[in-house]
């Protein structure tokens, strides 16, 4: 059996497997007919049957290279009027010229949220499908639409619209966005939409539109790009064509008062610009419905009734100017042959009547330096008043939009650069009529354009990223349209630029010079003939002002005439400078008056549009694109007419074949490792919640524990190829379902939590009303939390240093053992101190805590002593007389100090020393040991309680050498002090007194010495005899 064959089994199996779901899908149908649904269930059921006709996927068509059954499976589909197919994600949308009930608000909800492969094909899939991916993945997505004129675009378009408008959360503020959404329909339409021979209500301008939607997924705003209008439709249509709807609207629906002020009849005959095409009424329009439609769509959009006038008097002044007619005389120059038009004109547009007479006959020529009026023959003045038609109606069109995406702009700055976006392009389709001009040629090259990108994203792309992902792959081969692109656009060499060129050069060009520079240079072009150029037979059929293009949809001859001035788009000066004077407030933004002092050459038409072109291609190309490739299936607009020989042209022309083969030998999905494994790794216990190893072994884990058959997947370099929609569909369920098992664990171990949490302030606040009762079930909890967090604050909160006195108060139970604690750590840190510190600071520290045990809270001056080291000596060798060093022998001098000594009598004071040592205390006079009171004789100190530095050494008075007590005052005093009680081994005999001190003289006598506070230390005699010692007051106390 050949690979073929096989692969055609292998469909045919995936076909009855298909055809079996529809029968499981129709069981259910009758299921639910059991229930109360009856109704509902009957439609599905009957719709799903309908739905068998044919196949709704070409990729399931058995011969799938075969045109013939391709367009067989369309008619077939067509005639029972299902008019919808894909070919993959490719919506093919076959135009059924009748309303079908497919469009309620039934069948929108039949397509929400629903993966494209379970219901039957539909533009509502498409439109659900690109708003889940815009939802789902965060990215910005485009809707295609493609055919040729009258294959049902705009109409496709709006059902996308409609469907987001219904279907999409609102509130009151996206209400309003989605009425002016819309809205703005049928005002598009009636100003830039017309009859031609192909399509009553055919698009003459293309539109790009973005829905923009806010983090919820509701349509918030909206913003148009449109593109190139046919202006000389204004001015002539062709043979059963129309002229833009809103002329004949206005004339036919408006009131009679309002026809009356914009100086109209109601008589479309009546008006130049109408007739032409010999065809005012049209059975399929009613123009006068349509008039009140949008009429109250501009209100919808937010015109005001001012702003509707003047954009009517716009309307109604080109059809007055349409209605001018000139006469010539035989100088050459024209005249206006009636002044009616021109008054209603300037009146309409508040404009002077002389100047604009006279800019409609004139031309403003400047020689050397000066201006001039020179007046233009009859041609000439027709043709600058159609121009001036055009300019008008084009502009305000232009303004039209941009009026319209002001009201549609998403108000919320803050958050518009968040918003997402899907674009829906609905753009001419391609045209060939028997007579073709640059506006065909304008059409038909962004269609190429259209095609390209089509070829780029999904027929070359594809294809190319096989490759680069190293998956096996039969090249599909397909008709490339680059080479009629680039024959149309590229610079120097290409059509437009070869126009654009004969429109600037000095000299005589014309259209026909225009030709014959063609002919020059792209005349051996494959896709490129003229009359000159062409063979016998085609020569036949082509006229000598012709120049014949092969585009990619057929051939069509385009007649030069017309295409100089078409692409200059002049204006002449002095009818600008008119329009810029005009009070009509739309106006005046259409013309504005830097335009006349702009020396630059304006952009030609072809080249804006080719510009315009290339950037809506970068915009589409930005985006994720879904296909709607709309077919025409006859060229009278008959409903159930199935043409073959037009169908076959198109199916061909946009490459649906070609399509269908990759498709068909493709994968319809593809994701990158990382975000196909990380969206359903939870399907798979291996991978879930995370996989540690290669991205490619996890994939390749998880798809085989889903059961992915071998031929339903490959596995590229970064991402994995899938082939059937069914195959990711099934793996989105089991996902979803996952989700729900995820959620009810989740929302158990949350109502676990939710209840353990209520039982335990249930628990807390029976604890806290208990906490003083002894130890009890209703208490333990609340005092075992209690103890616990004290002790956890007090571990993060332990003093560091032995000065850190601070300590966490304890709940009540725990007083006790807070304190034991507490000496515990300071014993602890006193331990690690004690270790650390030297012998040196020992000795320091240890005459610092004899001092403090003496003189803390009892003496003023003692608190400055603290932070004062006391030291070894004030007095050391040098400043002691040898003599006495002499004198005291080997006894070792302890300590020295400079002190004053008090005469016994008289209080004299007088300079001394005192030195310690192991046995005494002497008072040294320069060489004369004074006294020498031993440590033995020494029966006290004492010392006031002041800040003064006075002390009285007693001494016993049986002991007749010693000459009574020495009454001394040292600067030192805490210090001099503290070393005599350590040294003389007198630490609880030193008395600290509050007001005065008792001492004896010798032989019995007793002096008294009285203190008091006072500013400065003052030692004198008193009158009483005393010595009176007044000590400074110290802040401290
Ligand atoms: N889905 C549909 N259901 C019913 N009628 C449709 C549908 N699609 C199109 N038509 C009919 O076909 C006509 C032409 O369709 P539409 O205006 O959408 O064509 P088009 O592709 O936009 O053409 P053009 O390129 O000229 O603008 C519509 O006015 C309508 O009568
Ligand atoms: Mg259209």
């Amino acid at each position: 059996m050949d690979v073929g064959r096989m692969q055609d089994l292998l469909w045919k199996t995936r076909a009855s497997i298909i055809e079996k779901s529809f029968v499981v899908q129709n069981l259910h149908c009758v299921q639910d007919a059991v229930g109360s649904d009856w109704e509902r269930a009957m439609m599905e059921s009957a719709l799903t049957a309908r739905d068998r006709v044919g196949v709704q996927d070409f990729v399931l068509l058995e011969n799938h290279t075969s045109e013939v059954a391709f367009i067989e499976n369309l008619r077939k589909r067509f005639k029972e009027n299902l008019i919808y197919t894909y070919i993959g994600s490719v919506l093919v949308s076959v135009n059924p010229y009748k309303d079908l009930e497919i469009y309620t608000k039934q069948h929108m909800e039949r397509y929400r949220g629903v993966n494209f492969y379970e219901v039957s094909p539909h533009i509502y899939a498409v439109s659900d499908n690109a708003y889940r991916s815009m939802r789902s993945e965060k990215r910005d997505q485009c809707i295609l639409i493609s055919g040729e004129s009258g294959a049902g675009k705009t109409e496709a378009s709006k059902k996308v619209l409609q469907y987001y408008a219904v279907t999409c959360p609102a509130s009151e503020h996206v209400q309003t966005v989605k009425d002016r959404l819309l809205q703005s329909n049928p005002v598009l339409e009636a100003f830039g939409n017309a009859k031609t021979l192909r399509n009553d209500n055919s698009s003459r301008f293309g539109k790009y539109m973005d829905v923009q939607f806010d983090f919820k997924g509701a349509p918030v705003g909206g913003h148009i790009l449109n593109y190139l209008l046919e202006k000389s439709r204004v001015v002539h249509q062709s043979h059963g064509e129309r002229n833009f709807h809103i002329f004949y609207q206005l004339i036919e629906g408006a009131e009679d008062e309002l026809l009356r002020r914009l100086g109209l009849e109601r008589m479309a005959q009546q008006y130049q610009y109408l007739v032409k095409g010999s065809c005012p009424k049209v059975s399929s329009i009613n123009d006068r419905s349509d008039w009140k439609v949008v009429r109250k769509a501009l209100s919808v959009i937010g015109f005001s009734d001012d702003e509707v006038e003047e954009l009517l008097s716009i309307i109604a002044s080109v059809l007055h100017l349409g209605n001018v007619q000139y006469s010539g005389e035989d100088s050459g120059s024209s005249y206006i042959t009636t002044d009616t038009q021109i008054k209603y004109i300037a009146r309409l547009l508040g404009v002077d009547f002389s100047v604009l007479k006279e800019a409609l006959t004139h031309k403003k020529i400047t020689a050397k330096g000066e201006e001039l009026m020179s007046p233009l023959n009859q041609e000439q003045a027709s043709s600058a008043r159609d121009a001036l038609s055009k300019a008008i109606y084009g502009r305000t069109f232009t303004w039209l939009v941009n009026k319209i995406n002001t009201s549609l702009a998403f108000k919320d700055k803050f958050n518009s650069k968040n918003a997402s976006v899907i674009g829906l392009l609905d753009i001419y389709g391609f045209e060939v009529f028997q007579n073709n001009s640059f506006e065909q040629f304008c059409i038909n090259y962004c269609n190429e354009k259209l095609q390209q990108l089509f070829i780029e994203l999904t027929l070359k792309s594809e294809q190319e990223e096989y490759e680069a992902e190293g998956i096996t792959w039969e090249p599909v081969q397909y008709f490339n349209n680059k080479i009629i692109c680039d024959l149309v656009e590229e610079k120097f060499k290409g059509i437009i630029s070869i126009l654009d060129e004969e429109c600037l050069r000095p000299g005589d060009a014309s259209d026909i010079t225009f030709l014959v520079k063609l002919e020059d240079t792209v005349g051996g072009h494959a896709h490129f003939v003229t009359h000159k150029l062409a063979d016998g037979k085609t020569r036949k059929v082509m006229g000598r002002e012709e120049f014949r293009l092969l585009h990619y949809a057929g051939e069509v001859n385009y007649n030069v005439n017309g295409f100089l001035d078409k692409n200059n788009d002049l204006l002449f000066r002095n009818l600008k400078e008119v329009m810029c004077s005009s009070e009509n407030r739309i106006l005046t933004q259409c013309f504005s008056r830097e335009e006349l002092t702009d020396k630059k050459l304006p952009e030609t038409t072809a080249t804006q549009f080719k510009n315009s072109l290339a950037k809506l291609m970068e915009i589409l190309m930005s985006k994720d694109p879904s296909y709607v490739r709309c077919i025409k299936p006859n060229d009278a607009k008959q409903a159930g007419r199935f043409e073959e020989v037009l169908v076959r042209h198109q199916v061909k022309y946009l490459g649906l074949m070609e399509n269908l083969r990759v498709r068909r030998a493709g994968f319809a999905y593809r994701r990158r490792y990382e975000v196909f494994l990380q969206r359903y790794k939870s399907l798979c216990p291996d991978t879930w919640p995370s996989w540690d190893g290669r991205l490619v072994d996890g994939v390749s884990t998880l798809v085989k524990h889903l059961g992915y058959k071998p031929e339903e997947y490959k596995l590229g370099r970064t991402k994995i190829f899938i082939r059937f929609p069914k195959t990711l569909f099934a793996t989105e369920e089991a996902l979803e379902e996952r989700k729900h098992s995820l959620a009810t664990k989740l929302q158990a171990s949350w109502k676990g939590y939710n209840q353990k949490t209520k039982y335990r302030k249930l628990r807390w606040v029976l604890g806290f009303m208990f906490r003083h009762h002894p130890r009890c079930p209703e208490n333990e909890y609340f005092l075992d939390y209690v103890r616990y967090t004290f002790l956890m604050k007090l571990h993060r909160a332990l003093p560091k240093t032995v000065l850190d006195k601070s300590w966490p108060t304890p709940p009540p139970a725990l007083t006790e053992a807070s304190e034991l604690l507490r000496k515990l750590c300071m014993q602890n840190l006193v331990w690690k101190y004690c270790k650390t510190i030297s012998p040196e600071w020992k000795h320091q520290l240890e005459q610092k805590v004899v001092a403090s045990e003496v003189f803390k809270d009892k003496k003023d001056n003692y608190p400055q002593s603290v932070p004062k080291l006391f030291v070894g000596t004030r007095l050391d060798g040098d400043d002691i007389n040898p003599k006495v060093l002499q004198a005291l022998g080997t006894e070792k001098m302890k300590y020295a100090v400079p002190v004053t000594k008090y005469d016994r009598k008289g209080f004299k004071a007088r300079a001394r020393q005192l030195l310690l040592t192991a046995s005494s205390a002497i008072i040294v006079e320069e060489a004369k040991l004074k006294q020498r009171i031993d440590y033995s004789a020494l029966k006290g100190v004492s010392v006031s309680s002041l800040s003064d530095g006075l002390f009285v050494l007693h001494v016993t008075c049986e002991d007749n050498k010693q000459k009574g007590d020495a009454v001394l005052q040292s600067d030192h005093v805490i210090e001099t002090l503290t070393k005599v009680a350590i040294c003389a081994d007198k630490i609880n005999n030193i008395n600290i007194n509050q007001s005065s001190i008792k001492f004896t003289l010798g032989q019995g006598k007793e002096g008294i010495i009285d203190f008091t506070s006072g500013s400065e230390l003052l030692v004198a005699k008193a009158k009483n005899g005393h010595l009176s010692v007044t000590a400074p007051r110290l802040n401290s106390r």
